[in-house]
């Protein structure tokens, strides 16, 4: 593998896609092809020593499949040594602080820290305390950076792929993102991603699962799906999150699914070409049709791969960028 070119990136850590210049987020996702390139060898090895000797500790506190695996994956693809840590076996069950408990994990000499949270804010308050290096793989309804990232990159790929552009990139292309709003870190991440990108972003759901303003992000909002698939290159549908509902927010299931769910039925709304895409994991036949989950223009799974390369490229960008950091603050 040739040298991988870190140049451009000034960041300690990686708390959300606000933060983040196109120019960095582009550095991103104009890095992360040569990862594919390693989780895709047929013959050889699938790994790099690019941070050899590094801990990167995956620290969860709520459950994850897909984030967990792809950090484990990565850095293990990278070289370095993997520490998993959960909320449930660790000693934050008898009152620890989390500041205490990272002091300590640094007293191991971590480099990376992976830490998904239920409390927005949770990322970047230890960012702005500790050295280690952190990265947001969750915060409440905050942001899904890396989510956000590795939606962006499937995107641009299927765009270079329809326009036999091996260069385009995202403006223009319209994305319609579905569900539930109000409570998605993914909806935020993907919102200041792609918009910084150049994409034009229209949200939609039900008025009770929309945050008032959101259009300040930069996108548009609607409540009519129909509407908002009527243009879209992008269909990106977002998992209900009953778990965080306090309120009853939705009449009913059943008239959620009759409004808002991607069925082959409403799918008929968007021009043929636009492609389904679900951060996981798919509450199957409420927000979206088993049939469409599973058919040829979902590319569910392409996000799933797409996801370790890209943060491959993150790590890699955070670790060997030189130490002249720019430190994470509010
Ligand atoms: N998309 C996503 O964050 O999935 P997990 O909750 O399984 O990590």
């Amino acid at each position: 593998m040739s040298e991988v070119d870190t140049a451009g990136w000034t960041r300690k850590d990686l708390i959300g896609l606000e933060d983040l210049s196109r120019r960095e987020i582009e550095l991103i996702l104009d890095t992360a092809p040569q990862f594919v390139e390693i989780s895709k060898r047929e013959s050889g090895i699938k790994k790099v020593p690019l941070l050899q000797g590094r801990l990167v500790v995956n620290w969860f506190f709520e459950p994850s499949t897909r984030t967990r695996a792809s950090f484990e994956l990565a850095a293990k693809r990278l070289s370095a040594d993997t520490l998993a840590m959960s909320a449930s076996t660790s000693s934050s069950t008898k009152g620890e602080t989390l500041h205490d408990t990272l002091a300590n994990i640094e007293a191991m000499h971590s480099d990376i820290v992976v830490i998904r949270h239920g409390h927005a804010g949770a990322a970047r308050m230890l960012a702005e305390r500790h050295s280690s290096q952190i990265i947001n793989a969750g915060d409440g309804y905050h942001e899904h950076p890396t989510q956000g990232l590795l939606d962006a990159y499937t995107i641009r790929e299927h765009v270079r792929k329809a326009r036999r552009d091996p260069e385009a990139g995202l403006d223009g292309v319209r994305v319609a993102i579905i569900g539930d709003i109000s409570y998605s870190r993914v909806a935020r991440s993907n919102i200041w991603g792609l918009t910084k990108l150049g994409a034009r972003v229209v949200v939609c759901g039900p008025s009770t699962l929309m945050p008032p303003g959101i259009e300040h992000m930069g996108c548009e909002a609607t409540t009519d799906l129909r509407e908002a698939l009527s243009q879209a290159d992008v269909v990106y549908v977002l998992r209900i999150q009953l778990e965080r509902q306090q309120k009853a927010l939705l009449p009913t299931l059943r008239e959620y699914i009759r409004l808002f769910r991607v069925d082959r039925e409403s799918l008929k709304a968007a021009p043929p070409h636009a492609i389904v895409m679900h951060p996981g994991p798919i509450n199957r036949d409420i927000e979206l049709a088993s049939d469409v989950a599973d058919g040829s223009r979902s590319v569910v799974l392409e996000q799933v791969s797409n996801g370790v390369a890209v943060r491959m490229a993150i790590m890699h960008l955070l670790v060997n960028s030189g130490k002249g950091w720019q430190k994470t603050e509010d």
